[in-house]
């Protein structure tokens, strides 16, 4: 059996998708200002190793961060329905420039959209 991350083409997909996530939310006036300034690359490599563990990968992520517990590392920031759609947007973006198999982008498009909707913490701005 092999493991979504195989599947996919490994470290060079997970690079590949988080370098063209990141170029999006750089010039995203919701979410730019809510990343850290000085360490873009930085938050770039731990959603590297966060996704490619998720799918099947190394367990880099928790090796070196400890359990991803996301809904808690993300309480300090104010994610309401616009910034999730901000955050989907770019997200989408990044897959749409993927090369991969129709099922494995069916199965990431809505792993994000779920993860993405279960990141709100905030019903300010409410706009549904
Ligand atoms: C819904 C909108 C979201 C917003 C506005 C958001 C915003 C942020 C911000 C500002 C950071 C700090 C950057 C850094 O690491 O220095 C962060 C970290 C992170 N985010 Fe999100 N995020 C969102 C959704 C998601 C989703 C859906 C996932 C996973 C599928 C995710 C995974 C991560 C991971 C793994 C980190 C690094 C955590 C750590 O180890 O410290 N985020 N996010």
């Amino acid at each position: 059996m092999s493991t979504f991350y195989e599947e996919v083409g490994g470290e060079a997909f997970f690079n590949d998708f988080v370098s063209q996530f990141y170029a999006r939310v750089a010039t995203d006036p919701i979410l730019r200002p809510m990343y850290p300034e000085k360490d873009m690359q930085g938050a770039a490599l731990r959603l590297k190793m966060f996704l490619a563990q998720y799918w099947g990968g190394p367990s880099t992520y928790s090796e070196e961060r400890g359990h991803p517990r996301l809904r808690m590392r993300h309480a300090g920031f104010k994610i309401d329905i616009a910034a999730r759609d901000a955050w989907l947007a770019c997200a989408m973006g990044a897959l749409d420039g993927m090369q991969m198999p129709d099922t494995n982008r069916a199965q990431l498009r809505e792993y994000l959209e779920m993860a993405a909707h279960g990141m709100i913490n905030s019903s300010e701005n409410h706009s549904l």
